[in-house]
C-alpha cells in the first residue's frame, strides 16, 4: 500500500465508523475478528505503560437482563449485539506508585531492573503528587486512569470499522447500579476495579443517520 492509499484507508474508515443503534441479533462477529479487535485494546498505549484496563465480554443472559434497566444508553446493544463488553479501570490503590500492581508492571511485564525501576517510581509518584495532583484524591486518581481506558475503547472502535464491525460505545448508564450488580455477580472486584465505559460490537440491522462534524477551520488552530 502506498503513501496515498494509506491516507484514503484511514479516512474512509474513520469516515465509515458510526454509533449503531440498531443490531441484527442473527449475525455474530467471528472469532478471528473479535480478536484483533481485543489486541487492539491490548496494544494501545497508557501512561507510563501501567495498562490500567480489564475487559469482561458479557455473554451471561442473565447478567445482560439485570443491565437493562440501569444502561438507558445500552438498549440497542444488549438486545441485539454479538459481543458486549464492560470495560474496567484500576482503583488508585492499584495505580499509587508503591503499589504491588505497579511493581508487577514495573517488573514483569517491562523488565525494569533496579536501580532504574526505583527511580520509574520516584517519577511516577511526584508525577501523581505534583503534576497531575490525583495523588490525594481518589476521585481524581480514578478519573485518570478511566481517561486512559478510553484510548483502547477508540482502538477498538477504529480496529471494528477496519473489518467492517458495527460498534457502539456506551456511557449511558447508572454506574453505581452497573457496579452493584457486577459485585452481586461476583465479577467485579471494587477495592481493585471501578467501571469505565462499555462497548458493543455486531452488525447493524438500519441504516444510521449521516455523521455529522464540526469543521476543521473550528476545532483546529496553529499557534506559530
Ligand atoms: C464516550 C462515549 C459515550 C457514548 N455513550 C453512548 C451511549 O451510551 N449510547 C449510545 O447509543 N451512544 C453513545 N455514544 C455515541 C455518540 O452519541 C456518538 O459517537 C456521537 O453522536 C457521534 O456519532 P458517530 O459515533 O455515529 O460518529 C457515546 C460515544 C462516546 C464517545
Amino acid at each position: 500500500m502506498d503513501q496515498q492509499e494509506k491516507r484514503e484507508l484511514i479516512l474512509k474508515t474513520f469516515a465509515e465508523r458510526y454509533t449503531c443503534k440498531g443490531y441484527d441479533e442473527t449475525k455474530k462477529v467471528s472469532d478471528e475478528d473479535f480478536k484483533v479487535i481485543m489486541e487492539a485494546a491490548r496494544l494501545s498505549p497508557s501512561s507510563m505503560g501501567l495498562e490500567p484496563w480489564k475487559f469482561l465480554l458479557i455473554n451471561n443472559e442473565k447478567i445482560k437482563a439485570r443491565l437493562k434497566p440501569v444502561a438507558w444508553g445500552a438498549q440497542a446493544s444488549l438486545a441485539g449485539a454479538s459481543h458486549f463488553v464492560i470495560i474496567l479501570a484500576r482503583k488508585p490503590l492499584d495505580l499509587t506508585y508503591n503499589s504491588a500492581y505497579v511493581e508487577y508492571i514495573m517488573n514483569d511485564i517491562q523488565h525494569f531492573e533496579e536501580p532504574l525501576r526505583g527511580e520509574r517510581k520516584n517519577k511516577l509518584k511526584d508525577f501523581q503528587e505534583n503534576d497531575l495532583k490525583i495523588a490525594a484524591d481518589d476521585h481524581l486518581f480514578f478519573d485518570w486512569s478511566v481517561r486512559q481506558t478510553y484510548i483502547s475503547l477508540a482502538n477498538m472502535l477504529t480496529a471494528a470499522a477496519m473489518l467492517g464491525v458495527d460498534s457502539t460505545p456506551m456511557e449511558g448508564f447508572n454506574y453505581a447500579a452497573v457496579e452493584k450488580i457486577l459485585e452481586e455477580e461476583n465479577v467485579l472486584d471494587k477495592a481493585h476495579f471501578g467501571l469505565a465505559a462499555m462497548i458493543a460490537f455486531g452488525y447493524k440491522n438500519r441504516d444510521h443517520r449521516p455523521k455529522t462534524r464540526r469543521p476543521m477551520a473550528e476545532i483546529f488552530e496553529v499557534i506559530d
